[in-house]
């Protein structure tokens, strides 16, 4: 959703001139941090950056082992590979798609130097339980999709040692790219800011080797008249998304835990086993339907070869994640979609998949 305000925004910063390292950074992050209530933020420039930031700051180095859940945009899974150390890949759970603390403490091994928790499509993951069950371990939550969904009385990414957060544009709140390190620990925040900044503790004093992570002025103040539109977005979210759970009742969706609430980033349904998803797919684009695969199981994909026969040696099977990865459909859900147009987008649906 992008209105006037964010081109007066952007314009605004065209006209002072300062493109990096100003104001607006600084806003959007105070702004974020309040609506989640995290003491630091760290403006990055994408959710992947601040996946890899997050790993290297909390101390993951060649050689460690990092549980990540199946089920993902591989970005996760990937932050770890690049930081050489080998994603212990857990299955999800059936009904939420999240991964649980049974499957965390499957996989913990000596090795174990942190855990993602992904609020997968804005579903609460169970992130409190695995930082009460696992103190030890760094806990980063992977809450690219969840700005705004709460476990209990608290945002999702209020949790974790270290929430990353991604203004990709199928976010809710968007930046074009973008990102965000949260936490309330005063030396990660300061491991961060230095991460996303060369390597700097202050200007040109250079403490480590480090890339440039940084979110322009631009997107930081896009990302401010964004934020001040998310409740509004959640209500029309979880409104239209309540209508698909209501008329859809004969497809399998993602439930949310007791005691959460989603923001309904994505709306998913898993097809029945007869029906063919790539021919759905077709089927929904010539009734002028835009919809999509849901998502990925990493250990089916070849830069995963290598944690995926480590799991298969130990028996970790992965049966949820591959059948959301084989019959999971994306819905189209919008800010601005017609009573008529999903009426259309349900219609379809069901006589596509009628026998
Ligand atoms: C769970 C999850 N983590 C991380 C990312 C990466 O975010 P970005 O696209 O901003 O790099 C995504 C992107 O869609 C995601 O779904």
């Amino acid at each position: 959703v992008l209105g006037s305000e964010e081109t007066a925004a952007v314009t605004s910063v065209l006209h002072s001139g300062r493109l990096i390292l100003g104001p607006r950074v600084s806003e959007f992050e105070r702004a974020v941090a309040k609506c989640t209530g995290r003491k630091h933020a760290v403006a990055v420039s994408s959710g992947t950056s601040a996946l890899q930031l997050a790993l290297a700051a909390v101390g993951v180095r060649p050689g460690d082992e990092v549980i990540v859940p199946d089920l993902t945009w591989p970005s996760p899974g990937h932050a770890v590979l690049e930081l050489g150390a080998q994603p212990a890949l857990i299955d999800v759970d059936a009904e939420s798609w999240n991964l649980s603390v049974q499957g965390v403490r499957a996989a913990l091994s000596e090795r174990t130097r942190a855990i993602i928790a992904i609020d997968q499509f804005g579903c609460p993951s169970p992130s409190r339980a695995i930082a009460q069950a696992f103190p030890e371990i760094p806990l980063i939550v992977d809450a690219a999709c969840s700005l705004g969904s709460h476990d209990g009385d608290k945002p999702c990414a209020a949790r974790g040692d270290v929430a990353c957060l991604s203004f990709h544009p199928r976010k809710l709140v968007t930046t074009g790219e973008g990102g965000m390190c949260l936490t309330d620990d005063d030396a990660l925040a300061e491991q961060l800011r230095q991460l996303r900044n060369h390597g700097q503790a202050g200007p040109g004093v250079f403490a480590r080797a480090a890339g440039n992570h940084r979110l322009s002025e631009v997107a930081a103040a896009i990302g401010c008249i964004q934020l001040s539109r998310l409740s509004d977005m959640l209500t029309e979210r979880r409104r239209l998304a309540a209508r698909y759970r209501e008329q859809l009742t004969h497809l399998s969706v993602q439930r949310w835990p007791a005691g959460t609430l989603g923001n309904e980033q994505t709306f998913g349904v898993v097809l029945p086993a007869y029906a063919d998803r790539d021919r759905v797919i077709a089927a929904l684009r010539e009734r002028g339907i835009e919809s999509g695969r849901l998502s990925y199981a990493l250990h089916t994909l070849p830069q995963f070869a290598e944690p995926a026969a480590r799991a298969r040696a130990l028996e970790r099977t992965f049966p949820q994640a591959e059948r959301l990865a084989q019959r999971g459909l994306a819905l189209p859900l919008w800010v601005g979609l017609s009573y008529a147009e999903q009426t259309h987008v349900i219609a379809s649906l069901q006589s596509v998949l009628s026998p």
